[in-house]
């Protein structure tokens, strides 16, 4: 195997600071490379992360779960990359799918994912768009199986905004059985595409039910789960919002219907007062940190399916 020569400079400022046989060097190198005759660390792998809104969670236990199986992430920050500037999607996909072996894209319309997976020849996965946020059930799903360790009967109630991660949540649990319950004000349903799919799959019926009721929701629920009620890039309509969403915050009154032995969950970040109360989100019932931390293990493990 071809290794590589120590160039006589320490830095390449001009294409002088190379010799003849350095360029000649380094272009045989290059084509090596390319014919796959180096063998590299199959697990030095690339993740590139492009986050149109912003991420501590998602991002960083990506980046963490890729340093953990031995690869590295390149932050494509659209503000620095020519994604910002306008470069249509299908020719960033295409070049960034040469570079990177996998993609992570957090993102507004569904539909540019989609199109990132369309041209890109890589993996993409999505880190949250204005849809789904599958990698947060994944983790949620983690969170809750530690607890109850079988998925049969539990009943899962998320309360608020049918959003993205309620979105995922219900698709989710469809594929695992589990029953879902999402209460939330008139208007704020889930997405019918995502109902009509998960019904599609739940072999019960019953065990997907949406109401405006969080008190009857609420009720025997073994989890107990809430997201913020004006997602990224609706803050225009928080006011709003907070008024129409009075009602469904996670207190003592709505934890006290649940299952003696209920856990809370939160996706983060958490407006407290809003959605969840304080006290509730310090409580011993609480596991909103445990889930948390499972992003990482989940997202790690996804990782490592997707590259093998
Ligand atoms: N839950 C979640 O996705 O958090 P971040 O927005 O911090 O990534
Ligand atoms: N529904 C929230 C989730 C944040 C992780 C949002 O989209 O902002």
């Amino acid at each position: 195997m071809l290794k590589p020569n120590k160039l006589a400079n320490n830095n390449f400022l001009s294409s002088l600071d190379l010799s003849n046989d350095e360029v000649f060097h380094i272009l045989e190198l290059a084509s090596n490379f390319k014919d796959k005759k180096i063998n590299i660390d199959p697990n030095n792998k690339v993740l590139g992360l492009i986050f149109d809104k912003s991420s501590t969670r998602t991002r960083v236990s990506f980046q963490v779960a890729m340093s953990r199986l031995g690869g590295t992430t390149i932050d494509l920050n659209p503000t620095t990359s020519q994604i910002g500037r306008g470069e249509p999607i299908r020719d960033t996909a295409r070049v960034l799918s040469r570079y990177c072996d996998v993609i992570a894209i957090r993102t507004f319309n569904h539909s540019d994912l989609e199109e990132y997976a369309k041209w890109s020849t890589k993996p993409v996965i999505n880190a949250l768009t204005d849809l789904e946020h599958p990698c947060q059930a994944l983790a949620d799903f983690l969170t809750i199986q530690e607890e109850f360790i079988d998925f049969k009967d539990v009943i899962l109630t998320f309360i608020g905004d049918g959003n993205n991660v309620a979105n995922s949540l219900i698709l989710c649990g469809a594929l695992l059985g589990v029953e879902v319950r999402i209460a939330c004000p008139k208007g704020y349903e889930p997405n019918s595409l995502v109902l009509k799919k998960a019904y599609e799959i739940y072999k019960n019926r019953d065990l997907l039910k949406i109401t405006n009721d969080p008190y009857s929701a609420v009720i025997g629920a073994n989890v107990l789960y809430t997201d913020v009620w004006s997602s990224m890039g609706q803050e225009n309509t928080k006011e709003d919002k907070d008024k129409k969403f009075e009602g469904f915050t996670i207190d003592d009154n709505l934890l006290a219907k649940a299952d003696k032995n209920a856990i809370i969950l939160h996706c983060l970040p958490a407006y407290r007062s809003k959605e969840i109360t304080d006290k509730v989100m310090e409580s011993k019932n609480s596991r909103i940190f445990e889930q948390a931390e499972n992003r990482l293990h989940a997202q790690q493990a996804l990782l490592y399916c997707l590259l093998s």
